[in-house]
């Protein structure tokens, strides 16, 4: 017998759900798109069963659509993010997170004597690979690659 499809999180009636992020990078992706500081109605839940992700998060919030550019500065901690633009409780269009060219802030650069590692200037970066990501910093050059990257 098949199990009736409940949802863990409640259906919202407009906004936008963001599926399929990695459990350990819920905070980092709520830090990214700066929804602490939102007045929307934010609903969100962790830990819950993904087969493909063995432990992913869901966020949902009211009557807000984000920008792609906005949306795509989540792909270097949830990569495999999905986007529901929801209507009227219904589904109308399903995205994916992309990453993009250049990235500002979010990451480290990797090299201590970067000057955004000792000044206060915001770190800036070219992708050089968008598959297992990596960016060249626009300040001193270097590499930092996936294993190197802290997430600021
Ligand atoms: N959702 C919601 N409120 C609605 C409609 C959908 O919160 N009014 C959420 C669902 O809970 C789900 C996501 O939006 O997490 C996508 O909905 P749907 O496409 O119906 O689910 P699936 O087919 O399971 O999506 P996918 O396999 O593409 O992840
Ligand atoms: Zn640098």
């Amino acid at each position: 017998m098949k199990e009736p499809k409940q949802l863990s999180v409640s259906a919202i009636q407009n906004g936008t759900v963001i599926d399929h992020i990695p459990a350990k990078n819920l905070f980092k992706v709520i830090h990214i798109l700066g929804l602490d500081k939102f007045d929307h109605q934010i609903t969100f839940g962790t830990n819950l069963e993904s087969k493909k992700l063995g432990k992913k998060a869901i966020i949902k919030i009211a009557d807000k659509y984000f920008e792609n550019a906005d949306i795509n500065r989540i792909a270097l901690v949830a990569p495999d993010a999905k986007l529901n633009i929801i209507n009227d409780y219904e589904v109308v269009e399903k995205k994916v997170v992309e990453v993009p060219d250049y990235i500002t802030g979010i990451a480290k650069c990797m090299n201590p004597k970067c000057i955004t590692n000792f000044e206060q200037v915001k770190t800036r970066f070219r992708v050089v690979s968008k598959k297992n990501v990596t960016l060249k910093c626009l300040y001193c050059e270097k590499i930092t690659d996936q294993e190197n990257m802290f997430i600021i």
